[in-house]
């Protein structure tokens, strides 16, 4: 199955994706990385992995419709089925997420539908909570929305700063991203209803 990840920095989830494709029998291939941001670090590690990439900044356009539409063009063009966002800071419109609808998939840094936004981290540790993690799911127009395909908990322990935390989520989300994208790409995570009903993973 062909992908396209769309990054906007550091692009380290992109890189857990880079890494699993490499598996003979996983089933996706990535086609194309756009990045909003001329300057995200991502876009070197896809270059160093032989990915096509492409620069779309966002500054250039008058409008988020003309963005999106630059991004949409590209990603038909390169063939991908399925669109994947990791670390992607612009929000879609509804036209973007309407065009792309149950094959565009987010990771977010929470176990939603606790957290949306940004600062997860400090927010998690401000509300004592001792379970966080990370969330990968279906775009809907909404922030953080969506039909949820999987989750990974870590513990907040005693004495976390956001530093800590963010670090022990990340470490969560390099598993828990390569084994969602699995499933979808492989048809197992199908949305009925607006939940996903989960296939069997042993066939
Ligand atoms: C990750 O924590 C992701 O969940 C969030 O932004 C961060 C991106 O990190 N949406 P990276 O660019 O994948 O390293």
């Amino acid at each position: 199955t062909k992908i396209a990840i769309l990054i906007s920095g550091r692009g380290s989830n992109m890189q857990a994706l880079i890494d699993a494709c490499a598996a003979e029998d996983y089933p996706a291939e990535i086609v194309l990385v756009v990045s909003n941001n001329p300057g995200a670090k991502g876009l070197e590690r896809a270059a160093l992995a032989d990915i096509p990439t492409a620069v779309v900044d966002h500054r250039g356009y008058d409008s988020r419709e003309a963005f999106e539409e630059t991004v949409h063009n590209l990603v038909k063009a390169s063939g991908a089925q399925y669109v994947f966002l990791a670390g992607f800071m612009r929000i879609l419109t509804p036209w973007f997420v309407g065009q792309w609808r149950d094959r565009l998939v987010n990771i977010h840094p929470s176990l939603l539908p606790c957290f949306t936004g940004v600062h997860t981290h400090e927010r998690a540790i401000e509300a004592g909570v001792k379970l966080h993690g990370c969330t990968v799911h279906y775009v809907r127009p909404e922030m953080d929305d969506g039909p949820i395909i999987g989750q990974a908990a870590v513990p907040v322990l005693p004495g976390d700063t956001p530093d800590t935390l963010a670090e022990r989520v990340l470490a969560a989300e390099h598993r828990l991203y390569p084994a969602c994208v699995k499933l979808v790409c492989e048809g197992k995570a199908r949305v009925v209803g607006e939940v996903v009903r989960l296939s069997s993973t042993t066939s």
